[in-house]
């Protein structure tokens, strides 16, 4: 196998543009060009203010910073760059079926075919094809058809290298990752992928497994993460009730060696493009083989999950005298987690149209998200019109706006500006009683109480 001089990925989002933005920072030999169809982001990638990437990342302005326009490239010429490269990458969307058979639960592989078919209808000699994008098991067997039965007749291997990368810590996941992992049948082929890899990564810590490990590894990855967190969101339910604290449990029980201390945070619930996606993806793979008690199991995870949010709504519906009607509630975060802009499938979206179906009025604050953003979600849901989420939501630029005068306040993301915030002179500025409803379990509950908040927070 030939040194990889050229890499194209087709994809230039949250995974896509970091990824390989890493890759050609630890290896300045080789020529990375990153291409999408979305020509507004790819300008946004080559954007000279580098505070202005599509993806917000802490750190990733600096790895840009070092390798664009050396060895990295953004741009939407796909066909150019699908030629030149030895090595091609395929990071784009895979989407929950919106329509047909398996809608609401499969994976959307529309975009992965058609990159299939480009990548087989341009490659005049062979390549390398490497599946970024988490797929369903058993995907590299249509994509290796596909290209066999569409190309011009080159070689094409097929790798899997799903990534395992969290927003907000991007930049050093990927620096520094627990495993690299690689599936795949040549050996050649799983040999250049290393080398990339090897640029940076512990050559331990490069793992190699068959194609269908690989692939469904990735799906298992993500199950067993957000499996921990309905795991402690379900405990966080019985502490409200029995007087245990829930932080102190996951302390605890996290202390146990078999069980580990990471991801037991209880939260308002998981959100993230991936998580739910995933899982009913698993879910739906499993009952094609007919086996319903591992669908139903997994399934949980995610009615637990949408079980927390509602609940999270109607605690506060509760605890305002069970009416928020025409009530300010100002939301303090909107993202599905801190450090990062994204919002796919953020709590605060559905805890929003809860509330909002009550005719509540709600100021949004978040460091990082824009107003047409939040539109942009309110409205996907299809709940109310546009005109009535733009009457009932309001947007605004500093944390301020969003408190004064509120009857109380959602935290929603865990942003850790939130936590040195002037917190009595936020109380003064608010109607009596102030309600404060803590959906991350941030804030220091005992001292906002002295300063007179009626505080709430997850499993407490
Ligand atoms: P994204 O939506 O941010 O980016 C995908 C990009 O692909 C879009 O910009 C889209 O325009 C582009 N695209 C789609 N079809 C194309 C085509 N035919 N040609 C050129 N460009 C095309 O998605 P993402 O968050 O980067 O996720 C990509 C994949 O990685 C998904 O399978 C996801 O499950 C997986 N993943 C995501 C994360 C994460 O943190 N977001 C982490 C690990 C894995
Ligand atoms: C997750 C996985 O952590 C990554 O390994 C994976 O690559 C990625 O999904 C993916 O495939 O897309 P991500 O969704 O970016 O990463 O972020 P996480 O840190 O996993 O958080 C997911 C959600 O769970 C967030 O809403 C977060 O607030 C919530 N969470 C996480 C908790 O409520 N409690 C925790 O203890 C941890």
């Amino acid at each position: 196998m030939k040194d990889i001089k050229k890499i194209t990925c087709i994809g230039a989002g949250y995974v896509g543009g970091p990824t390989m933005s890493v890759i050609a920072q630890k290896n300045p030999n080789v020529e990375i060009t990153v291409v999408d169809l979305n020509e507004q982001r790819i300008a946004a990638w080559n954007d000279a203010d580098l505070s202005k990437l599509p993806v917000y990342e802490p750190g990733l302005d600096a790895v840009v910073g070092e390798a664009r326009g050396r060895n990295l490239f953004f741009s939407t010429d796909v066909d150019k760059a699908i030629d030149e490269a030895d090595m091609i990458f395929i990071s784009v969307n895979t989407p929950t079926k919106t329509y047909g058979k398996g809608k609401g639960q499969a994976a959307d592989l529309k975009f992965i075919e058609l990159c299939a078919r480009q990548i087989a209808a341009v490659a005049k000699s062979d390549k390398i094809v490497v599946e970024k994008s988490t797929l369903p098991v058993r995907t590299a067997e249509a994509l290796k058809s596909i290209l066999d039965h569409t190309g011009n007749g080159v070689n094409f291997h097929i790798l899997s290298n799903p990534e395992f990368l969290a927003e907000g810590t991007a930049v050093t996941d990927l620096h520094n990752p627990d495993r690299v992992l690689i599936g795949g049948e040549d050996a050649e082929a799983i040999e250049a992928l290393v080398q990339v890899y090897e640029a940076w990564v512990p050559r331990e810590r490069i793992l190699t497994t068959n194609l269908w490990s690989s692939e469904l590894s990735k799906l298992v990855a993500n199950a067993f993460l957000a499996q921990r967190v309905s795991s402690i969101n379900a405990i966080s339910e019985l502490c409200e009730v029995t007087g245990a604290n829930v932080d102190e449990v996951a302390h605890a029980i996290g202390k146990d060696s078999r069980i580990g201390s990471k991801f037991l945070k209880a939260s308002v619930g998981f959100g993230g493009s991936c998580f739910q996606k995933d899982i009913l993806n698993l879910v739906y793979i499993a009952r094609s083989y007919h086996l319903d008690a591992v669908a139903d199991y997994w399934e949980q995870v995610i009615l637990l999950n949408d079980h927390q949010k509602t609940r999270f709504a109607e605690r506060i519906i509760k605890t305002m005298y069970n009416t928020v009607n025409g009530k300010q509630i100002a939301f303090l975060g909107w993202a599905f987690k801190k450090d990062t802009n994204d919002t796919r499938e953020s709590a605060a979206i559905y805890v929003a149209d809860h509330l909002l179906d009550e005719e509540a009025s709600i100021i949004v604050y978040d460091p990082k998200v824009t107003a047409e953003q939040i539109y942009r979600d309110l409205d996907y849901l299809g709940t109310r019109t546009a005109e009535e989420n733009r009457r009932l939501v309001t947007v605004v630029n500093t944390p301020t706006e969003a408190v004064t005068g509120a009857h109380a306040i959602a935290i929603l993301t865990e942003w850790d500006e939130f936590k040195d915030y002037d917190w009595a002179s936020i109380k003064e500025g608010m109607k009596r009683p102030s309600f404060l409803f803590d959906g991350r379990k941030l804030l220091n509950g005992a001292e906002l109480q002295k300063i007179g908040f009626s505080y709430y927070a997850i499993g407490e």
